[in-house]
């Protein structure tokens, strides 16, 4: 049996956690010795409005269970508001251990019709939003450190979703911004990882389906196998991953995970081994690479750089491998 999974004396800042995701990765956190913000603006799906209920609600459900909590309620979408997230966390506890950014809408359409209003109130929830919260989070880390760093991303990025080319677009930058914080947080005792979570929440309500226009992408729909997640697509079952990324015992970092439907998998970014073109100065012709693109395309050797100059050495050894060098 593992060691049991703690947050004594941790903090963590969630952001969205008025509801869905966020708010069950609040409660168990809570009720597992983290002292919590609880951030949430408090809109609906698409964005719009504000209210203090929800993460008000939350912190009264953690408090009641005897934990401890506090409320706050600015937009991620500033820097002020995210500077004012982590003060809150701040003032509230004297420092910041864990941050899960998790705020998230849906304003979906078509990639051509999609309009500044919906790539914009998206980029600036999902990208700019984890962006302001991270940055004097992943601060204060540093002098501490210490520090755990989720930041959620999706399968609708990763592997494709039609109509939500703003959402896809922000939540594949969530991958780079993982990675970055990963690689500089490696010198200060900081962990980040990318969470594809999976779940019927209430951004459902923001899925219509005009994307079953596109034939193919419909067909992979319909023909989708979910005897696997009868019951099992709710919020709870991607909460045990995300409590494990934010804890001590978690060494990964640098790493994608995915949560669907009670399965945890780690997503990778890999090369295939691809041609090497001959020894010399002489580059390709286009006619050379169609004439190896299966070459280019196979999978049965590849490489995982964890830096920009990994892939240099991953290169070397392709065409060691190959006979050119
Ligand atoms: P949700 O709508 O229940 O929760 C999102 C929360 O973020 C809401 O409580 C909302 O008030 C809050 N929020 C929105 N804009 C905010 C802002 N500017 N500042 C602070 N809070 C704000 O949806 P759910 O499903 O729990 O989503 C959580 C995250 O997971 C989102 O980032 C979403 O994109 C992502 N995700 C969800 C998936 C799913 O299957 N439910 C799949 C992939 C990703």
């Amino acid at each position: 049996m593992a060691e049991a999974v703690r947050f004594d004396n941790r903090v963590a800042i969630i952001t969205g956690a008025g509801g869905g995701l966020g708010k069950d990765y609040a409660l168990e956190m809570a009720r597992r010795g983290a002292k919590v913000l609880v951030n949430d603006l408090g809109g609906s799906g698409g964005g719009v409005g504000a209210s203090t209920l929800p993460a008000e609600e939350v912190v009264r459900q953690i408090r009641d269970e005897g934990g401890e909590a506090v409320a706050n309620f600015d937009s991620v979408s500033t820097r002020a508001g995210g500077a004012a997230i982590v003060q809150a966390a701040l003032d509230a506890f004297g420092k910041v251990d864990i941050c899960i950014a998790n705020a998230g809408i849906l304003r979906n359409n078509r990639f051509e019709d999609i309009a500044d209003d919906e790539l914009d109130a998206v980029l600036d929830v999902h990208l700019k939003g984890a962006f302001y919260v991270a940055q004097p989070a992943y601060r204060e880390m540093r002098k501490n450190g210490y520090g755990r760093f989720i930041f959620t991303g999706s399968a609708s990025a990763m592997y494709g979703h039609a109509w939500q080319a703003n959402y896809a677009a922000a939540k594949g930058g969530l991958m780079g911004l993982s990675h970055i914080v990963a690689i500089e947080g490696s010198a200060y005792g900081i962990k980040s990882n990318l969470l594809m979570p999976t779940a019927i929440s209430r951004l459902g309500d923001e899925m219509t389906e005009g994307f079953r226009e596109i034939p193919e992408f419909a067909k992979s729909l319909d023909n989708a196998d979910w005897s696997a997640s009868g019951g099992r697509q709710t919020v709870n079952f991607n909460t045990p991953l995300v409590l494990y990324l934010a804890s001590e015992q978690c060494d990964l970092t640098h790493a994608i995970f995915s949560a669907n439907s009670g399965r945890y998998a780690q997503v990778h970014i890999c090369a295939a081994d691809g041609w090497v073109t001959p020894a010399g100065t002489t580059p390709a012709t286009p006619e050379d690479v169609a004439a190896h693109i299966a070459q280019i395309a196979d999978l049965s050797i590849y490489h995982k750089p964890q830096t920009v100059y990994e892939e240099f050495s991953a290169v070397a050894d392709a065409a060691r491998r190959q006979g050119v060098i």
